[in-house]
């Protein structure tokens, strides 16, 4: 019997979100002969009338899709179903309006590619609505449990490395400490990859405290010994030394990160004497083309998740474990929360090369 199967992207977008499209489409139109229906704009698609969706083919997921980046559905992440902004500015509940989008649109099956906060909104509305849902990780934070690794993370992390290969030699050339400030809502993996991959001298993560007087005996210890330059990565969720995150607005009731470079910048040069400036990545992260293993991982996630419909498997999330593709309950990834670990590789590889990571 044909299938209908639903797909769509939701939060934040990242490089890769396409090639999971076209993965999708390619493997449940050719391996199953199903159809594919790709819903616009994350969840909103479902609760707009009309219905805002388009039909997938082969010929659309072309090869020009799977180098893109952002999301060509579109996506959201601020258009809570169950707290729907309305034009007046308050809030109703939709979800039912996704439900019944679903079943006018009469999927057999649903895939939703999102990070933690969509796949939890996902779940609750598969709950609701009895949706079969499989869903794929995506996020540049690479904060979600039981997956070594989610679509975006890498393209972030050479965006990253790439921006510190650019500051180093101008730093160099103007005796300067240069830092650099990038994403990574409450997890440090892109500071702390990037950090190494990048030659940084400092990093700094959200989950191992600091002190502005050990950041500045590095950066002075490198001086002594004729360095000229210094590299500081910090991740937007480091806390300034009181504690205080640093925000740049509100937005739907969370804080937007940003600021704790230019914070840390005037406290280095106020402190070291050193001239710093300061760079603020942002969504620069997020956008342009995936890089291969972005490509290889959407790939085979999105190849997997149509399998994982055919095995009529639901509330499923496929993951990355140990060179394999495996799928975990999709509460057991959203529960727990991946942070940076004080014992793990990565921190013990940024010690082991003498870079300061805070006090450990
Ligand atoms: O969670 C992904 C992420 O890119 C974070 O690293 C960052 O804090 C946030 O999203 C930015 O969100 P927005 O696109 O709403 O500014």
């Amino acid at each position: 019997m044909t299938k209908r199967i639903g797909v769509l992207t939701s939060g934040g977008d990242c490089a890769g979100l396409n090639a999971a499209i076209r993965a999708i489409t390619y493997h449940a139109i050719g391996t199953y002969g199903w159809q594919v229906i790709g819903i616009r704009k994350g969840t909103t698609g479902l609760i707009n009338r009309p219905l805002e969706y388009q039909e997938l083919t082969v010929e659309f997921c072309d090869s020009a899709l799977l180098r893109s980046g952002g999301t060509t559905l579109g996506s959201t992440n601020k258009d809570d179903p169950f707290a729907f902004p309305n034009p007046d500015g308050t809030r109703s509940d939709r979800s039912y309006d996704f439900v019944e989008g679903y079943e006018q649109l009469k999927l057999d099956a649903l895939i939703g590619i999102g990070g933690d906060g969509s796949l939890h909104i996902l779940r609750r509305l598969a709950d609701q609505g009895g949706i079969n849902l499989v869903a794929i990780p995506k996020t540049i934070d690479n904060d979600l449990g039981h997956t070594e690794t989610a679509i975006g993370y890498h393209t972030a992390l050479e965006v990253a490395t790439e921006a510190l290969d650019r500051l180093q030699p101008t730093a160099a050339s103007h005796q300067r400490v240069m830092v650099l400030e990038v994403m990574g809502r409450d997890a440090g993996h892109i500071a702390l990859g990037a950090g190494v991959a990048g030659g940084a001298d400092v990093i700094l993560i959200p989950e191992i405290p600091y002190t502005l007087e050990n950041i500045c005996k590095k950066i002075t210890s490198l001086a002594k010994k004729g360095r000229t330059f210094a590299l500081v990565i910090v991740a937007e969720a480091v806390k300034k030394e009181n504690g205080e995150i640093a925000t740049l607005n509100k937005e739907g009731g969370r804080p937007r990160y940003g600021g704790i470079g230019q914070y840390l910048g005037e406290k280095i040069q106020s402190l070291t004497g050193a001239e710093t400036r300061v760079t603020t990545l942002g969504h620069v992260q997020r956008g342009g083309q995936p890089c291969s293993w972005d490509r290889i991982v959407a790939s085979a996630f999105g190849v997997s998740a149509v399998d994982l419909i055919a095995a009529g498997k639901f509330d499923r999330m496929v993951a990355w474990q140990n060179r394999q593709v495996v799928d975990v309950p999709i509460a057991d990834a959203i529960v727990r929360y991946q942070a940076v670990e004080q014992g793990e590789i990565m921190v013990k590889t940024a010690q082991g090369l003498g870079i300061y990571v805070g006090e450990l």
